[in-house]
This record gives C-alpha cells, sequence and structure tokens, in this order.
C-alpha cells in the first residue's frame, strides 16, 4: 500500500516541525501558508533542523535531501487535492479555521481525515462547519514537533470511531507516542499541567518564597528538569498566560484555574521570558544571576504543595475520564517530560499523604482551588492504589 500523501497548513513553529516529522517519515508532504515569507521561513527552519541532525550524524546528507524533496511548498490551498490527511496549525482563531476547514471539503477526497493541532479551540467546533464533520480530529503535537514524543489524539463527539483508529495507526507509524483525550480544554497536558505554574506563582504572591528558591525547591525534591518560572520564561510568558486564561475561561471560571496577575503584569510589560531578554528572570549579559535560599524544609514544603496540587488533576481527569490511567501518566512524561507520571508519584506518596495536603489547605484558605477530587477521597477511602 503506498503511503498517503499529507497535507500541512500553516508554515509556522508547529506547521513547519508535522512537515518535517510526515516526510521523515516517508510521506509526500504539502506545507501550504497563506504568506510567502512565512512559507521561506518555515523552509528555512525545516532546513536547519534537518542540519543540525545530519551534524549529529542522526541522518545522512542523503536522507537529509530526501526528505526535503518530499516536501512541496505551496501558497495555494488547492495544492492540497490528493491529501489522505491534512493536518491544520494556523493561527489560533475559531472562524478563520473554520473557514479554512469548510474550503478544504471542496478540494479533497470524501475520505481523506481533517485534523487540527489547536491547543485551545474545542475539535467540534471547528468540525460543526464541515458536511462530513465525522473525519474531522484533533492531533496535538507539541513544541517542537520534530523532537517532542507525545501526540493527543483528540476525537471530537462528531468524530467516527474508525477515524481515529486510521489517525492512530499513522501518528504511531512515525514513531510518535499517541494519547487519547476527551475533547475538553486543555486536553490532557495543557489541564494537567496548570498548577505547576498556578500554585507556584501563588507561593510567590504569598511572599512564601522567591522565584529561584521555587524554581531550586521543584528540581531539587521533584526532579524536575527546569523550576516553573525557567519553564515559564522558556516557553513564553505570553503563550503561558494565553493558554491559563483560555482555559480558565473555557472551564466556566473554574476558581481551580485562575490566572494570576503576576503573569498578566508580566505579560503587559512585555517580558515574555528568554525571547525578549527578561520575564520572572533578568537574561541580559551582566544581569545578577538570583540565588535560592536553600532550605530543607521550606523547599520540602513548596515541593509538597505543587505536586499535590498537579497530583489532584491528574486524579480528576482520570475521575472525569478525559483519558485512562496509563495515558495520562505517558501524555505528563513525553509531552513536558516530568520525570515521573503524576498517578504513579500519587501512589508513591501515599494517597493519604496527598489527601492531607489538599485538606489542610482547604481549610487554611477557604477557597475551592484547593478542593479534593472526589476519586482521591474515595480511593483513600477504599484503602486503593493507582497501580
Ligand atoms: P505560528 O504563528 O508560528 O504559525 C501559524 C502560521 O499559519 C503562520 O505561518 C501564518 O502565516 C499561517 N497562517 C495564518 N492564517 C493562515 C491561513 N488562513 N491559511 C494558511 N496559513 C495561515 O503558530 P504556531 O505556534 O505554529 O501555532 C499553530 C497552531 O498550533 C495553533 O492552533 C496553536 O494553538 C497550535 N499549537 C501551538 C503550539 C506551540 O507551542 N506554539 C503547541 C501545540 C499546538
Amino acid at each position: 500500500m503506498s503511503l498517503l500523501k499529507v497535507g500541512v497548513i500553516g508554515a509556522g513553529t508547529m506547521g513547519s516541525g508535522i512537515a518535517q516529522v510526515a516526510a521523515t517519515a516517508e510521506h509526500f508532504v504539502v506545507l501550504v501558508d497563506a504568506f510567502p515569507d512565512a512559507l521561506n521561513k518555515g523552509k528555512d527552519s525545516i532546513l536547519k533542523s534537518l542540519k543540525k541532525q545530519v551534524e549529529k550524524a542522526v541522518i545522512t546528507q542523503e536522507t537529509s535531501d530526501a526528505i526535503l524533496n518530499r516536501i512541496e511548498f505551496a501558497e495555494d490551498v488547492n495544492s492540497l487535492f490528493g491529501c489522505g490527511l491534512i493536518i491544520e496549525a494556523i493561527i489560533e482563531n475559531i472562524g478563520v479555521k473554520q473557514t479554512l476547514f469548510a474550503q478544504l471539503e471542496s478540494i479533497v477526497a470524501d475520505d481523506c481525515i481533517l485534523a487540527t493541532n489547536t491547543s485551545s479551540l474545542s475539535v467540534v467546533s471547528i468540525a460543526s462547519i464541515c458536511k462530513k464533520p465525522e473525519r474531522v480530529i484533533g492531533i496535538h503535537f507539541f513544541n517542537p514537533a520534530q523532537v517532542m514524543p507525545l501526540v493527543e489524539l483528540i476525537p471530537a463527539l462528531t468524530t467516527d470511531e474508525s477515524m481515529l483508529h486510521q489517525t492512530k495507526s499513522i501518528i504511531d507509524s512515525w514513531g510518535k507516542k499517541t494519547v487519547i483525550a476527551k475533547d475538553t480544554p486543555g486536553f490532557i497536558v495543557n489541564r494537567i499541567a496548570r498548577p505547576f505554574y498556578g500554585e507556584a506563582i501563588r507561593l510567590y504572591e504569598e511572599g512564601a518564597a522567591d522565584f529561584a528558591t521555587i524554581d531550586w525547591a521543584m528540581k531539587e525534591f521533584g526532579k524536575f528538569r527546569m523550576g516553573p518560572f525557567e519553564l515559564m520564561d522558556f516557553i513564553g510568558n505570553d503563550i503561558n498566560f494565553k493558554v491559563t486564561e483560555t482555559i480558565f475561561e473555557q472551564f466556566f471560571y473554574d476558581p481551580r484555574y485562575k490566572p494570576s496577575f503576576t503573569q498578566k503584569r508580566l505579560y503587559e510589560a512585555k517580558r515574555f521570558g528568554r525571547k525578549t531578554g527578561r520575564g520572572y528572570y533578568d537574561y541580559s549579559p551582566n544581569a545578577i544571576v538570583p540565588q535560592p535560599v536553600m532550605d530543607k524544609e521550606l523547599g520540602e514544603g513548596i515541593f509538597q504543595r505543587i505536586i499535590a496540587m498537579l497530583i489532584n488533576e491528574a486524579i480528576d481527569a482520570l475521575f472525569l475520564n478525559i483519558a485512562t490511567r496509563d495515558d495520562i501518566d505517558l501524555a505528563m512524561t513525553k509531552g513536558v517530560n516530568y520525570p515521573k507520571g503524576l498517578l504513579r508519584w500519587a501512589d508513591e506518596m501515599g494517597l493519604q499523604n496527598v489527601l492531607n495536603t489538599l485538606e489542610n489547605l482547604q481549610s487554611e484558605y477557604g477557597e475551592d482551588r484547593y478542593r479534593p477530587s472526589a476519586l482521591l477521597k474515595r480511593m483513600v477511602r477504599e484503602g486503593k492504589t493507582f497501580y
């Protein structure tokens, strides 16, 4: 059976990476962008990424040439004629995405899978515009797509089961780790990861510790590769703040996901992080690097509070059938490099211990953001574990 031709729309950060992944898996790829400059930038970034792989001897120069030769760069969406799978990675705007999907149906055959890489829009809101919504699905890659192994697959309310199976087998064949998520805000990773940022900022706002100390505590006691403030500066506070804000709105303002003024002010000041030279930290050449207060008791307290909040999110996602136990743990280790799956971590720490931390916080603050998941309470009562 010959491999399907794959179309990718949007040659930005995500689209260029996804096109490279598909071409590396030997598909012929058409990468479309409405703007010629963006198309050139996309091509440059693929070239740069392939060059790096050749330098590191991951692939040969011949393989790199072959990958690039399999990608056609086009401005016109009509070039997508003949594709069997299309992945859209354009601007995060529902109206623009809907217009594009409606247009796509008049170009491709009836059995072409239409996918969106959206991070924050519901998949069904995009599918609903289509004549054949059953072939529309979410395929959510992580940045950089050519490096990060995780892909979340999101069947919408209207997606045909066979489409999910077909999509899964294609993305699995690209060497990616796929997990299946319900079409709910943030899917798996962006939902469960919220307290890593939100609770860290909250601790800072209360004056419990400074950025460097909170970052140190999460690396020292949790073995996270980066602390929350380092990571937000790396992702960009513009992106991280917008994701937080969108998730809060889409959860009908559940206080658990409330954004913070600290990050909003940083966003307003355009202190986006590394890319602007300043975020929580100052990245200018002569900046003084702040040193953490390496107090064991303080550090452990910070870690306990943030990890309990993360575990609670993971348990609640399982409780609400957002994904399976294994997919939840796989998603956090492969999508955001957590050192351990959160449900496994919960077992190791003891569910009673996690519940105590949350109940103490809830009684101290009286805030709904600390409410323990009903599943956590139930499991403690029944003496159960996740594994
Ligand atoms: P980007 O801004 O880097 O790229 C978007 C590209 O789409 C631009 O090159 C733009 O010229 C093009 N474009 C805009 N409207 C178009 C249209 N109507 N037709 C054709 N091309 C059009 O954006 P990025 O970061 O690559 O995000 C793309 C999508 O992927 C968004 O839906 C975003 O939510 C999602 N996403 C982003 C991640 C990230 O970390 N940046 C991670 C996972 C998903």
